[in-house]
């Protein structure tokens, strides 16, 4: 069976991608940014994905603002990079893996999640720079590619918590093919940042950082925030964020974040990364053991029948009769009813 066994949450500033093609990696501002991806590139050297799911974002680059899906699958055989004004960054075609995907858009749109299918996608820095930081300059990409485009450049977008729930059915749909892969989730864009109008070059580390804190533990508090709140804190473009909740989503409520990484600025953006691990359910753990708990309680009721306890139902309401919560109860329905008689002859 195909497993998601860890998210990698990036942003994908496009001078990035330029200062790597470019041989600019020593100069000290860009030091400080590669420098912090390092670990992230042993991490994945040793984790081995055979597939990444990257959700991302084109920048009307594949797609024009004619047609903007919100959700497009990428189900071909592979993803040209893009020319995005200076020519295509000098890096590998993008490798997909049409089976996984074509299942995932089947299992997926049946859970009522309206993807759009694509079979043909140039590529743009919002995917290849997350690839450049995580694995480098190769000839060829190490692992096969599933780009997840998501739209955040015409409004509106999707909200996170729409983007948390189509991870989630995501996960469900990769732990049903039956090939035993390993899959990687990427997040990607953010973190805040505003490239144009009277707010341009705009970064708020402090709400860069409260979202990392949040971001394994306490998703939830990021799924409530409205698009607003990411325009007014985050800037226009810190609405990319809401990509970072599609991997969130596709992975165990239970993660351990084992790296982080954040510094401002690259270009107009602050860079932040995280990579998460999924660990076992702790709740799933729990249930197991009740679950076996129960079977051996079953099983000794069978063997001593005579002496077997009243039904657990019973028992409860004796408790609350004993509480006295059952009466008040009864009398509220009672009232209830008279009280609907009453409406009913006063009709008549
Ligand atoms: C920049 C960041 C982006 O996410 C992007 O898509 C384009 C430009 C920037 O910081 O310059
Ligand atoms: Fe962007």
């Amino acid at each position: 069976m195909a497993k998601i066994v860890a998210g990698v949450c990036t942003s994908h500033v496009p001078a990035i991608g330029a200062a790597l093609d470019l041989g600019k990696t020593e100069e000290p501002y860009w030091k400080r940014v590669f420098s912090g991806y390092e670990r992230s590139k042993r991490w994945i050297e040793e984790v081995k994905p055979d597939v990444c799911i990257v959700v991302f974002n084109d920048h009307a680059t594949a797609f024009s603002v004619d047609v903007v899906p919100t959700f497009a699958l990428g189900c071909a055989e592979e993803f040209i990079p893009a020319d995005e004004g200076w020519g295509p960054r000098p890096v590998p075609v993008v490798k997909g893996h049409p089976e996984l995907a074509a299942h995932i858009a089947q299992s997926v749109i049946l859970d009522e999640f309206d993807l759009t299918v694509v079979n043909k996608m140039d590529v743009d820095h919002g995917l290849t720079v997350p690839l450049s930081l995580m694995f480098g300059q190769p000839e060829e990409w190490p692992c096969k590619i599933i780009p997840l485009a998501v739209n955040v450049v015409l409004f509106p977008p999707p909200t996170g918590n729409r983007c948390f729930h189509l991870g989630e059915a995501i996960r469900k749909a990769v732990e049903s093919f039956p090939e035993d892969l390993k899959v990687v989730v990427f997040g990607t864009g953010g973190m805040s940042h505003q490239i144009s109008g009277p707010r341009a070059g705009l970064i708020n580390s402090k709400f860069d950082k409260n979202f990392m804190d949040n971001f394994s533990d306490h998703p939830e508090k990021l799924t409530a925030l409205r698009h607003v709140e990411y325009m007014r804190e985050a800037g226009a473009e810190g609405i990319e964020m809401v990509m970072w909740l599609v991997a969130r989503g596709a992975l165990n409520k239970n993660v351990e974040e084992v790296y982080r990484f954040y510094t401002v600025p690259a270009s107009n953006t602050a860079v932040g990364h995280l990579i998460l691990e999924n660990r076992p359910e702790k709740r799933a753990a729990k249930a197991k053991s009740a679950k076996a708990k129960s079977a051996k309680a079953k099983s000794a009721k069978t063997k001593s029948s005579a002496r077997a306890k009243p039904a657990k139902a019973s028992r409860t309401k004796k408790v609350l009769a004993v509480r006295g919560k059952a009466a008040p109860v009864k009398a509220k329905k009672a009232a209830k009813k008279a009280a609907k008689k009453a409406a009913k002859k006063a009709r008549r």
